[in-house]
């Protein structure tokens, strides 16, 4: 009985022992370096913006493959449930280290928080999961994105002289934590222009999941309600800037109203340099998914790197190791350094109408 009992204690010793060594979580989600390092990464949708499948796709996988890890890239097409699918599937098949954009904070919670049970290390990728679990934040300072919008608007509105402009705004969907902060950059900028009388604060209103057609719907809406009556637009991105391009050019006005964006998108560089578009914001996203493969190839190894800059989750009231890069302004005046940084080839972007702009913008 007795001998039974020191048997069984020993065998349980072996056991907490052993879960120790192979489970690698030792609350710093250290990852497991046992396993063979493989990433798996979940996109978010390929319509809220052209860069999801075009540019962080393929950068990320040219990193992956210059270090010669594994990895498993997938897309969510923006569905909840596909996304909580794509998670299973990967922590079934042995990632780790994962790396998400969330469709909303609750179902990148959920993944994360699944993904830490199990001992394999998270990064939140562009968009911060609030109240989340990821080790790393990479993304922009995304403060600044809007308040280079909202300058970027500014100077537009100024050029185009006309006195007490109405500005509508077009916010990105109220679910992603980004939009709440490129508001609060543009906001930052346009509030004090609206409370001195310089501005006239017209419609404002979120595109929920930034979904491009709905946008153009909203703007519809806005531009109707308002008898015509806007001046300016501050779209978050290039899909909404776009949109409200199509309904202006349906009455004549594009070119003169500005209108504002972000990604430098094809179609948000070709939209600035025929004049439809005021400017957009360049995000050097191959620096984006550079650093974040990096960060995600050393937690997939079992290491975690230092990397001097955190953010706070409001929510979960942590401090968040983090990576935020510089975004760019872009009008005419400079499409040809994103042509230059190898973001987009003059190839794409200069084509029908567009060429002789190139020209004209020496590209
Ligand atoms: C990203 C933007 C993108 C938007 C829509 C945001 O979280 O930071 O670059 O345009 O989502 O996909």
């Amino acid at each position: 009985m007795r001998r039974g009992i020191i048997a069984l204690a020993a065998a349980g010793l072996l056991a907490v022992t052993g879960l120790t060594a192979c489970g690698g979580d030792d609350g710093d989600n250290g990852g497991s370096s046992s396993k063979k390092p493989k990433i798996g990464v979940i996109l978010p949708d390929s319509k809220s913006s052209a860069r999801w499948e075009t540019a962080d796709r393929k950068y990320l996988e040219a990193a992956f493959k210059a270090a010669g890890v594994d990895y498993d890239i997938q897309n969510a097409q923006n569905d909840k449930n596909a996304f909580q699918t794509i998670a299973d599937q990967m922590l079934t098949s042995g990632v780790t280290a994962l790396m998400i954009v969330n469709l909303d904070s609750g179902t990148g919670k959920a993944v994360l928080d699944k993904a830490k049970n199990q001992g394999v290390p998270t990064i939140d990728y562009d968009r911060l999961t609030l109240n989340g679990s990821a080790s790393y934040y990479v993304s922009f300072d995304n403060v600044a994105v809007g308040k280079l919008q909202g300058e970027g608007l500014v100077k537009c509105l100024t050029a185009g002289g006309k006195t007490k402009p109405v500005v509508a705004e077009l916010n990105g969907s109220p679910t992603d934590n980004n939009a709440t902060l490129f508001k609060q950059g543009y906001d930052g900028v346009l509030k004090p222009k609206f409370d001195s009388g310089e501005f006239v604060k017209g419609p404002d209103q979120s595109v929920p999941e930034w979904d491009n057609a709905q946008a153009a719907t909203i703007f519809e809406q806005m531009f109707t309600s308002t008898g015509g009556k806007i001046d300016g637009v501050l779209a978050a991105n290039d899909g909404l800037g776009n949109a409200a391009v199509t309904v202006l050019k349906k009455n004549n006005l594009n070119g003169k109203v500005p209108v504002t964006g972000q990604d430098a998108t094809v179609q948000g560089l070709q939209n600035v340099l025929l004049g439809d578009q005021c400017m957009t914001v360049y995000k050097a996203i191959k620096k984006e998914a550079d650093a974040a493969a990096a960060l995600a190839i050393g937690l997939a190894k079992g290491e975690k790197k230092d990397t001097g800059q955190k953010v706070r989750d409001p929510e979960g009231n942590r401090d968040v190791p983090a990576v935020l890069l510089e975004p760019q302004s872009i009008t005419k005046e400079n499409v040809k350094a994103v042509i230059d940084d190898g973001f987009a080839t003059k190839a794409e972007v200069c084509t029908g109408a567009v060429a002789a702009k190139c020209t004209e913008a020496g590209i």
